[in-house]
């Protein structure tokens, strides 16, 4: 199975799954990177001499216009899978109808609990004493499409967003590896969903 990771930050998420994908038993492996924005987790991609591209958001005059550049990086490297894993963007309508179904996202919460780009920080806020961590398919909208997998995570007093962060993330990368593992391997049909 052909996957392509798109990152907007630290890629720690994607550079665990790369890990995971450089074992030769593993039935998926990452074809290449892609980022909005000149992210630093890119590095990890020439660590492991996969092809990387950026498609920087600021270079267009429109959402539409820059989904319409990221679908066509996105179909030259003909991906059987798109992962985001912390790219920190609605997708477009360009990308999400040529793509989906074979668009899954990683979000540091349980869903439908604390969507969109501050979940971690949503739950600290929130006062919660549990979130956690979910992979979810991609249907257009912010973290709404079908579960795939999910797992509590808990929060600890005195707990900061980048300390809670640092223990959802192990947790979202287990589950990524997890569910690639078993889309490669038809466990999981993502068009059925
Ligand atoms: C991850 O928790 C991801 O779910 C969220 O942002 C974080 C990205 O971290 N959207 P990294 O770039 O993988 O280190």
């Amino acid at each position: 199975l052909n996957v392509v990771v798109l990152i907007s930050g630290t890629g720690s998420n994607m550079r665990a799954l790369l890990e995971a994908a450089a074992d030769d038993t593993y039935p998926a492996r990452v074809v290449a990177v892609g980022a909005d924005r000149a992210a630093s987790g890119l590095s990890h991609a020439d660590d492991f001499g996969i092809p990387r591209f950026t498609v920087p958001f600021r270079d267009y005059g429109s959402r539409e216009e820059w989904g319409i550049a990221l679908a066509d990086q996105l179909r030259q490297a003909q991906p059987d899978l798109v992962v985001l894993s912390g790219l920190m963007r609605l997708l477009p309508d360009a990308v999400v109808n040529e793509f989906a179904p074979r668009i899954i996202n990683t979000h540091p919460a349980y869903l439908p609990e604390f969507p969109g780009a501050h979940g971690v920080r949503d739950a600290i806020a929130a006062g919660v004493t549990q979130t956690g961590a979910s992979v979810i398919q991609v249907d257009g909208g912010i973290d709404t499409g079908p579960i795939l997998a999910q797992e509590r995570v808990a929060v600890l007093a005195g707990d900061t967003e980048d300390s809670l962060h640092a223990r959802i993330k192990p947790v979202e990368r287990r589950l990524l590896i997890d569910i690639v593992r078993r889309i490669a391997v038809g466990e999981i049909d993502l068009s059925s969903r």
